[in-house]
């Protein structure tokens, strides 16, 4: 506990947290995430928008860790949190599972460097809001959704739409940007994800998340040499050589789905990390 608090002590957000005049309730294994994505966007002009706001004790706590040059956004259900507009934060109200809100007033609110998902945490909730504002986040941006540990929660939505489940579906999809591909769909909207305890980073920069990659070589002195990637799987290096002087078998469906099968099986018996899956 001493340990927590040494560590929470040392972080800027914490600070500007305990600091804040109103209530707000935040997990302390967060503060150090916070200080590590946000700290280069402070003193600068930024618009900071933040879904979920209700005790309004956030909103003083960004205004007081970003600086006054910010520009703080509240977004809530509950009409009573239009109170914090005395105090300088622009907020509106509605709800983040309403694709219909957001189209209403994400022109009003305009480019956004950042967004904190700090609503309701279902699933529905936690994707509509990054399908709704990953297009406002500026180049350089990020959507950072709080909370997801809700994904293994019951009572947040159907099991297989979790929050997790669509990342693992956008991991799928950031990696359908390689050059050799020719996916239905990739995701060029988000160049990176980054993953912490109960929350999900998500950083835009659109001129290179649309790179399609081609491979490239230096200039270096090269030698021949044998390459010894697949060497340590024999099975895997077996297929290899066989696919390549056996190219044909391809026209002889029934005989090369076998030959494919046998690999597989070989490659499966022969892999040696097969013990780090199913740690949970
Ligand atoms: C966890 S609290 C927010 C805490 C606050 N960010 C803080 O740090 O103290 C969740 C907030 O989300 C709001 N909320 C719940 N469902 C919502 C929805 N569908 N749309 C917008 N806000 C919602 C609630 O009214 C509540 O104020």
């Amino acid at each position: 506990m001493k340990e927590n608090e040494n560590i929470l002590n040392s972080s800027e957000s914490y600070k500007a947290y305990m600091d804040s005049p109103y209530m707000s309730m935040k997990h302390d294994s967060y503060f150090h995430v916070y200080d590590y994505l946000f700290r280069k966007y402070k003193n600068k002009n930024i618009t900071f928008v933040e879904v979920g706001i209700l005790q309004g004790g956030s909103l003083f706590m960004w205004r007081k860790f970003f600086g006054p040059k910010a520009r703080i956004i509240g977004i809530d259900l509950n009409e009573k949190a239009k109170k914090w507009s005395e105090y300088g934060f622009e907020i509106y109200i509605g709800s983040q599972s309403d694709e219909a809100f957001w189209q209403e007033i994400r022109h009003e609110i305009g480019p956004i460097d950042i967004l904190l998902d700090d609503g309701g945490h279902t699933y529905d909730q936690q994707i509509i809001t990054f399908e709704s504002m990953i297009d406002n986040i500026n180049d350089g941006g990020l959507l950072v959704v709080e909370d997801t540990h809700t994904s293994y929660m019951s009572g947040f939505g159907p099991k297989q739409f979790t929050f997790t489940n669509f990342c693992k579906e956008m991991l799928d999809n950031i990696n359908q940007r390689f050059g050799g591909f020719n996916a239905r769909y990739e995701e060029k909207r988000i160049w990176s994800m980054e993953v912490f305890e109960s929350i999900i980073a998500f950083k835009v920069d659109r001129s290179l998340s649309n790179i399609k990659s081609t491979a490239t070589e230096n200039n270096g002195l090269s030698e021949d040499v044998h390459e010894y990637r697949y060497s340590d799987n024999v099975s895997i290096e077996i297929f290899k050589s066989l696919a390549k002087k056996f190219y044909y078998f391809k026209k002889y469906r029934i005989l090369y789905s076998i030959f494919i099968k046998i690999q597989s099986h070989l490659a499966t018996r022969n892999f040696k990390s097969k013990k780090f899956f199913g740690r949970n």
